[in-house]
């Protein structure tokens, strides 16, 4: 190996090293997982239901509806790829959800929906997303006073 490409390779781990410690920087909430479920609320508080209704179907936010179908007549398209969330509050608990939407691979390592609240071992981010959570601990919260609604 010349020494140009010890330097390169070099320099590829340093810029690895950097990219974990802004990770970092950005200070997700820790919370604890109890059987399947997150009981804590990650901000201490109650979440807005019709920012979580909103957050729900926003394509850049929790773009859920493109997976889910759920009440939300407004809009045109519902998706199909996951289950439908119409009475989902009669069937899960505000913990159970939590977990499913902070990291749902805890659950079904293979499943298609996205860890809305986690920054490592995700693949394939885009550039302007690496390092964040898809969705802050208040929207999270927010999308689960929504589902919580829905009975
Ligand atoms: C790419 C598709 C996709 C997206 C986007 C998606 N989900 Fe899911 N979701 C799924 C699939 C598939 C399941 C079924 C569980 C599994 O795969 O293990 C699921 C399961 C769930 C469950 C459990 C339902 C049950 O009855 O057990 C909830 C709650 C849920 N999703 C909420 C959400 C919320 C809230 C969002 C947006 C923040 C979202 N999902 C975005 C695909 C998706």
């Amino acid at each position: 190996m010349s020494r140009k490409t010890r330097i390169l390779i070099l320099a590829v781990f340093m810029g690895l090293v950097g990219s974990t410690a802004a990770q970092a920087q950005q200070n997700l909430v820790a919370y604890t997982i109890v059987k399947d479920g997150i009981p804590q609320s990650l901000t201490g508080k109650p979440g807005d239901p019709a920012k979580g209704r909103k957050l729900f179907a926003t394509p850049a936010k929790g773009n859920c509806l493109s997976c889910h179908q759920a009440p939300i007549p407004e809009e045109m398209f519902h998706g199909k790829i996951g289950p439908e969330l119409d009475e989902v509050g009669a069937r899960l608990t505000a913990a159970e959800m939590r977990l499913r939407i902070v990291n749902p691979k805890v659950i079904n390592s293979d499943t298609m929906m996205p860890s809305y609240y986690k920054i490592d071992g995700l693949n394939r981010v885009m550039k302007s997303w690496q390092g964040k959570a898809i969705l802050s601990a208040d929207e999270v919260e927010d999308i689960i006073a929504y589902l919580q609604t829905l009975k």
